[in-house]
Formats: structure tokens, C-alpha cells, sequence
């Protein structure tokens, strides 16, 4: 038989264009395919609009060319969105197997895993709960600091800082006496991120930044920054095992990939990194530790910064890895031999779906 699969993207987040953009990739690499060499078959396209928060559903069969979608996810469509959960109640009844492409808030959070949970829907969303730590970079590095010897991964010195506490830990981030970055604690895209040379010099800067992160995010991270290179390495994970992917050096201007290095013309350079590299072989052993002690699913990407002395620094993880062209992921997954509708065809067909682990316990029969 063969495999049906639709796919969710759009979504409420600040990463609403990254999830076009990833979708996009994979929808145009499918169409380009002929028929016959396509590994499967799609059955509908869901759109969560950022305007409305409802859901347009696509009937795949009406969609020929990357334009063709144009009418359901313009900001003005006239065509009728539903809820999210009565979309999520429908998708169950057809019982309809989901690729989540929908990035940031709700999409990687645990948000939308939850209610795939709740609402029975199969699909690639996997444990709610793991996709809330990767997203929260704060509790993320401390359990990558808790789990690894420093000799084997570092983590920067991270300190978390809510609108309760901006006072006192400014504070004490400029008695450190060296550059450091303010991030928010989970959004991605390096949106807000910036680097502080001279702190001291940048209080009001800093201030402002830190007001601009609460807008939407409920903390921000204040971390040490580390100079040297940027590495990236994915990796697929099925039921049996975890691979990891070829590694990514990015390239950027003053050593720092802020958002203008990811998404202007003045984007970082990016490229394969040769496997038997050392470096790369480090990366692609730690990668594959982090991604074996959580519960993860399907495929997960992880940041890193080396310092010139060769100590290999966390940054983060990324639990939907952004499938763009030309994107970080997909370069690992051509270097590996993979397009990004072979990831859909292997996730489909080798990761283990999350299965809610039964909470009543019936204790007279213990
Ligand atoms: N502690 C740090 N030291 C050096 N560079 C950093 C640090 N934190 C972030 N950066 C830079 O900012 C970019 C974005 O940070 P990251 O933690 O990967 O968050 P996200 O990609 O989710 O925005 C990184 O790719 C890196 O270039
Ligand atoms: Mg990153």
C-alpha cells in the first residue's frame, strides 16, 4: 500500500516564515518528482494562518505548482478556516498520519504535540514534554551540562532572566567583565539575539533588547559569549537507532550568526564539513549522546560553537529542524544522500510514533 502522509505548517509563532519556507522546500521537491518515483502519496496540506489562527485545509489534488497554494495562505484568504481542534477531531476521523513542519511557539514547544496527544492524531509530533526542554534553551543546557564531562561537551555560562529578575541579574552579567549574548530563551531564527563586546557600554541597549524579548517570549537568556568557530550536525532518529548526520561549519562575519547572517544577503556561509574531520567526528559523537538520553523522534538538529582551543560548546537544540533550501539541514541530508522527501519517506516509515503512556494505574490489580 502505498504510504498517505499530509502535512501541517504555518503556524502562530514568530517562526511562521520558516515554516512556509521549510514546507515550501519539500512541497516543491515532491512536485518536481515524476509520478512514478514519488515514495508517497499526499492526502491534505493544513495552514494555520498567523492572522486568524484558523485552519485551511488543502486538498492536495488541487495543488499542481507552489502557487497554487497562494489562495489558502494569503493574509486576506476568502476561502474558510476551522479551529485547530476541530481540524485536529477531523484529521483523527480520517485517521490521517500528520509531518509536522510548524516551527517555534506551539509548534515545538509542546503545544501542538500535546494536542496531537489529546486528540489522537498520528503523525511526526512526538513527546510533548521532550519538545518543551529542547525548546527552553536555558533548561536544555543545563541537562546538557548535567548529563556530559566538560571534557566532552561545554556549555556557556547561561544565566536566565525573567521581567522579575532584569535588575539584579544585568547586574551581575556586567561585573563579569567580558561580551556576552542576550537571547530569548525560546524563540529561534536568532531573532533578538545580540552580542555585547562591552557590555558596560551597551546598558540602555541591553534594556531595551530585554523589553523587546518579553514582547514574546517569557524569559531571555544572558549567556558568555564563545568566540571560534559554528558548527551544526542533525541527525535521524528510528526506533533502533540514532544517525548522525555530515556537520555544518557556519561561516558569518565577526563570528556571530545573528539574524542578519541567516536570512539577508549577508548570509553566513555554509558548508559540509569532510567526515573523518576530528571536529567532525567529536560533534557527531556528542550529538548522538544528547539525542540517545531524550526521548526524541524522527530527526533533531543541534548548534554548537568550537573554541579555538578545540572545546567543542552547546548551543542548542532544534527539535523540527528547518528543511529550507540550501538550509543547514538540507546540506547534511544531500552530503548523506537524502532529499528532503526521502526524510519524510524514512521518518514516515522508520521513526517510532509517541504513545501516551497510560496514566490510570488500577491498584487493586497491582
Ligand atoms: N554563547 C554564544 N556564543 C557565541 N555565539 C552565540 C552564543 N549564543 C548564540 N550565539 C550566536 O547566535 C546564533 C543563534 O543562537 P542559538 O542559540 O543557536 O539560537 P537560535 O538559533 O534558536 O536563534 C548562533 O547561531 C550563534 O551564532
Ligand atoms: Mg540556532
Amino acid at each position: 500500500m502505498t504510504l498517505e502522509i499530509s502535512f501541517i505548517f504555518g503556524g502562530l509563532s514568530t517562526e511562521y516564515d520558516g515554516s512556509v519556507t521549510s514546507f515550501a522546500n519539500i512541497l516543491s521537491s515532491y512536485l518536481a518528482l515524476p509520478r512514478a518515483e514519488r515514495p508517497f502519496s499526499v492526502r491534505h496540506l493544513y495552514h494555520i494562518s498567523r492572522v486568524d489562527g484558523l485552519v485551511r485545509t488543502i486538498p492536495f489534488n488541487s495543488i499542481s505548482t507552489i502557487a497554487d497554494l497562494e489562495p489558502y495562505i494569503s493574509e486576506t484568504s476568502t476561502i474558510p478556516g476551522r479551529t485547530l481542534l476541530s481540524t485536529f477531531e477531523a484529521i483523527e476521523s480520517r485517521n490521517e498520519y500528520v509531518v509536522n513542519l510548524l516551527h517555534g511557539q506551539f509548534g515545538e514547544d509542546g503545544g501542538i504535540q500535546t494536542l496531537a496527544v489529546i486528540s489522537g492524531v498520528a503523525g511526526s509530533f512526538g513527546d510533548p514534554h521532550v519538545a518543551s526542554l529542547t525548546m527552553n534553551k536555558y533548561a536544555m543546557s543545563a541537562f546538557v551540562s548535567s548529563l556530559f564531562p566538560a571534557e566532552m561537551v561545554r556549555v556557556p555560562k547561561t544565566t536566565l532572566i525573567t521581567p522579575r529578575n532584569v535588575d539584579q541579574s544585568i547586574n551581575i552579567a556586567m561585573s563579569l567583565g567580558r561580551p556576552f549574548v542576550v537571547k530569548p530563551n525560546s524563540l529561534g531564527s536568532s531573532l533578538f539575539t545580540q552580542l555585547f563586546y562591552d557590555p558596560p557600554s551597551s546598558e540602555q541597549e541591553i534594556d531595551t533588547l530585554l523589553r523587546a524579548i518579553f514582547t514574546h517570549d517569557t524569559a531571555a537568556v544572558l549567556q558568555e559569549f564563545i568566540p571560534g568557530d559554528e558548527y551544526t550536525c542533525g541527525c535521524l532518529i528510528s526506533s533502533s537507532e540514532i544517525i548522525p548526520l555530515p556537520i555544518v561549519k557556519l561561516e558569518a562575519n565577526n563570528d556571530f550568526c545573528g539574524r542578519d547572517q541567516k536570512y539577508s544577503s549577508n548570509v553566513a556561509k555554509k558548508t559540509v564539513v569532510n567526515v573523518n574531520d576530528d571536529i567532525s567526528r567529536r560533534v557527531q559523537n556528542i550529538t548522538t549522546s544528547i539525542a540517545s538520553s531524550i526521548d526524541l523522534y524522527n530527526m533533531a538538529r543541534f548548534d554548537f560553537r568550537v573554541s579555538a582551543d578545540e572545546e567543542i560548546w552547546f548551543l542548542e537544540c532544534n527539535y523540527v529542524p528547518g528543511t529550507a533550501k540550501d538550509g543547514s539541514f538540507e546540506k547534511m541530508l544531500h552530503s548523506y544522500g537524502m532529499t528532503v522527501v526521502d526524510l519524510v519517506s524514512w521518518i514516515t516509515s522508520n521513526s517510532k510514533t509517541f504513545k501516551k503512556p497510560d496514566h490510570y494505574i488500577m491498584y487493586d490489580r497491582l
